[in-house]
């Protein structure tokens, strides 16, 4: 399946969650069985010669992919879950959003000093949410070998905010 036939799959909804916002919905790609695999396959791909030890998947449909992306690889999976949901011992991350800050977290010793990560998102927009998790990863003495998306929105300049701070960014549709 081509890149065209997949980005057709997503779908768009103006002005959710607030005017102005057109919003990419990636749950129509997701309900579909070819396309799913298809963009699995595409992710496993880019990820598969980094040879990553782990997947990290940021909340929540970096949860789809990257646990799907884990299996395809036989790598384990972590969740970076919004703030108070993770049951054990976490660490965490305060970050700054267009108002307000928000936080993500990640259950202590989860990913080991020295793991070799790819951090996993359905889609990055002003690359805020990704480069706070990219952050908590270090934190961990991790390194990121890579942030991967399904879908970028280049107009807002997250794959420039992440590689600024030296990750490297990709996503299989702009
Ligand atoms: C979306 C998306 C990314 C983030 C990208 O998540 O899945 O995680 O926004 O935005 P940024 O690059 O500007 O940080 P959302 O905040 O909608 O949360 P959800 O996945 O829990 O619905
Ligand atoms: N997260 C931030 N901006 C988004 C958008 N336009 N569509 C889907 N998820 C988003």
């Amino acid at each position: 399946m081509s890149i065209d036939s997949l980005t057709a799959l997503i779908r768009t909804i103006p002005d959710f969650p607030k005017p102005g916002i057109q919003f990419r919905d990636v749950t129509t790609l997701l309900a579909d069985g070819a396309g799913f695999a298809e963009l699995v396959e595409r992710l496993a791909s880019v990820a598969r010669p980094l040879d990553p030890d782990l997947i990290v998947g940021i909340e929540a449909r970096g949860f789809i992919l990257g646990a799907a992306l884990a299996a395809a690889l036989g790598k384990g999976f972590v969740p970076v879950r919004k703030a108070g949901k993770l049951p054990g011992r976490t660490v965490g991350i305060d970050y700054v959003l267009e108002y307000g800050t928000d936080r993500l977290e990640l259950h202590e010793g989860q990913v080991p000093p020295d793991t070799r990560v790819i951090l996993v998102d359905d889609l990055i927009a002003t690359g805020g949410t990704a480069l706070a998790a990219a952050q908590l990863l270090r934190e961990q003495g991790a390194s990121v070998l890579m942030a991967l998306f399904a879908v970028d929105l280049p107009d807002l300049g997250g794959k420039a905010l992440l590689e600024a701070d030296g990750v490297a960014a990709q996503a299989l549709i702009a």
